[in-house]
């Protein structure tokens, strides 16, 4: 297929658009290399540097890619800066989203695989997490995503914008070429594996008090591969739906810390914070609704072997993109 990836030069949208390419698919990426970086672009695919809060750029984008489907991982990202500064997220998240969706409507591309985030849920009543969990987002940017899948069904009834929603829990790991570099790192995996490569002193833990069993939150960590593989199944999903996108296992942060000094063998410091705001302390997926439904399956399960692949990454590329 010819697919538009917006957002293609950022952690998820690289790798992929790479998965995308190996499969045989034409790929032309969009982003306007903000949080993006020019060496996470793939060199097989096109790029069309532009930013979303520019409709004629979107325009000529689609009309120069002429795609099939597009992919919209282009979006700011951070809970606790969501927190600081709500209107960057309900702008870029909402405002410059529908600038996406109307030039889709309008040059009639059909189909959209939204990166939509399990901060849409906010803390859960029961875990593990499924679709009908209700949504009561607690940070601007869990609720900036929320509207925008509101505004997907919107577009599928009256439109007939074919949509998936992915609700990614948390992401890590890399391939063999491409990986999580952000300009302010604020993760916890690569700011760990910074302190084993000796770029920082200590990891921060943030929050020692939260009613887990050892008092730090718990995620569920997800294999960037087997999530971009679920992008790829979405593109043939037989109608709009909205899917939860983990592996069903639970680390603390402790656990994380812990699995990153067995995995690099590095003694690891760290220092102990108040909480950070936004975050819930327990999330973790259920993803038999996409597998039942779609067939996919993690290849990852274990939080070593997604650590172990972030660790090949950073020590192959110790300063990241470089830029
Ligand atoms: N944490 C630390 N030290 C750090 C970084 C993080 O203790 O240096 C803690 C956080 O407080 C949190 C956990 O580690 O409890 C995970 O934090 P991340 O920043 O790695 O990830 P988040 O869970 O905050 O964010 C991820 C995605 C978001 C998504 C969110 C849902 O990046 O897009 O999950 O809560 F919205």
């Amino acid at each position: 297929m010819k697919i538009l990836v917006v957002g293609g030069a950022g952690y998820i949208g690289s790798i992929c658009a790479e998965l995308l390419l190996d499969q045989g698919h034409e790929i032309a990426v969009f982003d306007n290399l903000c949080e993006g970086h020019r060496s996470a672009l793939d060199p097989r695919a096109r790029f069309i540097e532009g930013d979303l809060q520019d409709r004629q750029a979107i325009d000529s984008a689609l009309a120069l890619a002429q795609p099939e489907a597009v992919m919209h991982f282009a979006a700011s990202a951070l809970v606790s800066e969501s927190m600081r500064d709500p209107s960057k997220y309900f702008r870029n998240n909402i405002s410059n989203g529908l600038n996406l969706l109307d030039a889709m409507v309008a040059a009639r591309v059909q189909q959209i695989v939204f990166s939509s985030t399990c901060a849409i849920f906010g803390p859960p009543e029961r875990l593990p997490i499924d679709e009908t969990a209700p949504t009561r987002p607690i940070n601007p940017y869990g609720e900036s995503k929320l509207a925008f899948e509101k505004i997907l069904r919107w577009y599928n009834e009256i439109y007939g914008l074919k949509f998936v929603s992915l609700r990614y829990f948390n992401a890590a790991g890399a391939s063999a070429n491409f990986g999580e570099d952000h300009r302010v790192e604020t993760h916890l995996i690569p700011n760990t594996l910074k302190v084993a490569l000796g770029q920082k002193p200590h990891v921060e833990i943030f929050g020692t008090d939260y009613e887990t069993p050892d008092g730090t939150c718990i995620r569920d960590y997800i294999h960037i591969v087997d999530l971009a593989r679920a992008h790829i199944l979405a593109l043939g999903a037989p109608r709009s739906e909205l899917y939860n996108l983990g592996t069903g296992g639970g680390a603390s942060v402790r656990d994380v810390i812990a699995a990153c000094r067995k995995v690099t063998g590095k003694k690891i410091d760290t220092v102990e914070r108040p909480r950070r705001p936004g975050d819930p302390p327990r999330l973790i997926a259920s993803s038999d609704k996409i597998k039942n439904e779609l067939g996919w399956q993690p290849q990852f399960q274990s939080l070593d072997a997604i650590i172990e692949s972030a660790w090949k990454w950073h020590q192959k590329f110790p300063n990241g993109y470089g830029d």
